[in-house]
């Protein structure tokens, strides 16, 4: 075939690439605005759940959820924090924040967050609404790397809404024992969980365990666990 020719072809199918992206970029804008209109007339914040299960279906095993866990729940995970102890609230998978938002309302000041989130558009959205906290994009499974130097003080608190069953147990339980080395004698480990049993294998860990009861009004249904250091 010429030269020429299969440049033409190229071109013409370059022209309809470029035509399709526009389109595209036209529908999404619209679909913005329609969502942006639909939440200042309901005063309800949709476009999080929007960009949840946009994430959850690009990496269902690493967001472990379809929507952001609802009010009940995060304020059920906030119940455990005292607002008034000493050091860093570390919150390990905030998404899109409703448990940091559940922090905040209960009182715990927003500078003293240190919010540990691996997605990049939940990054961006946080350090947005969150100015005044630490924000660290990262694994939280490398909790000692990400915070042995960043914490300045033991840690008052870590609150986790990372997936952990979607994890082989040896990595769930070197978590929770680095946790335990940032944290404060005696601090607590709270951690919801959909799954029936705890996430965290209480024979094996070398720590005490509390469940709440399950909470009906989320969806899913979920259970919020405490874990503590045992004394030795
Ligand atoms: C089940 S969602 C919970 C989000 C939020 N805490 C809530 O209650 O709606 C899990 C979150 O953990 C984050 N995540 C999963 N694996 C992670 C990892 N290894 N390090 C940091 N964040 C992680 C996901 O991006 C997601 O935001």
């Amino acid at each position: 075939m010429p030269l020429a020719t299969l440049r033409t072809f190229e071109q013409r199918i370059e022209r309809q690439l470029r035509l399709l992206e526009l389109k595209k970029n036209i529908i999404e804008r619209n679909i913005g605005r329609q969502i942006r209109q639909f939440e200042r007339k309901r005063g309800i914040r949709l476009d999080d759940e929007v960009r949840f299960i946009r994430s959850w279906i690009e990496r269902p095993l690493t967001i472990g959820a379809v929507t952001p866990s609802g009010k009940m729940l995060a304020r059920a995970m906030a119940r455990h924090v005292d607002p008034n102890s000493d050091g860093p609230v570390v919150e390990l998978g905030p998404g899109t924040g409703p448990v940091t938002e559940a922090l905040v309302e209960a009182g715990v000041d927003p500078s003293r967050l240190v919010l540990v989130e691996f997605n990049p558009e939940f990054c961006r959205l946080l350090q947005k609404r969150y100015p005044e906290a630490t924000l660290v994009q990262g694994d939280a499974y490398s909790l000692r790397r990400l915070l042995e130097t960043l914490l300045i003080q033991p840690a008052a608190a870590v609150v986790s809404g990372l997936p952990l069953v979607t994890k082989p147990i040896r990595m769930r339980l070197r978590l929770i024992r680095d946790a335990f080395d940032l944290m404060l004698p005696g601090a607590p480990f709270v951690q919801f969980t959909y799954s029936v049993a705890s996430p965290l294998p209480r024979r094996l860990g070398g720590f005490t365990a509390e469940a709440s009861e399950r909470i009906w009004m989320n969806i899913p249904p979920a259970r919020v666990w405490v874990y503590r250091k045992s004394e030795v």
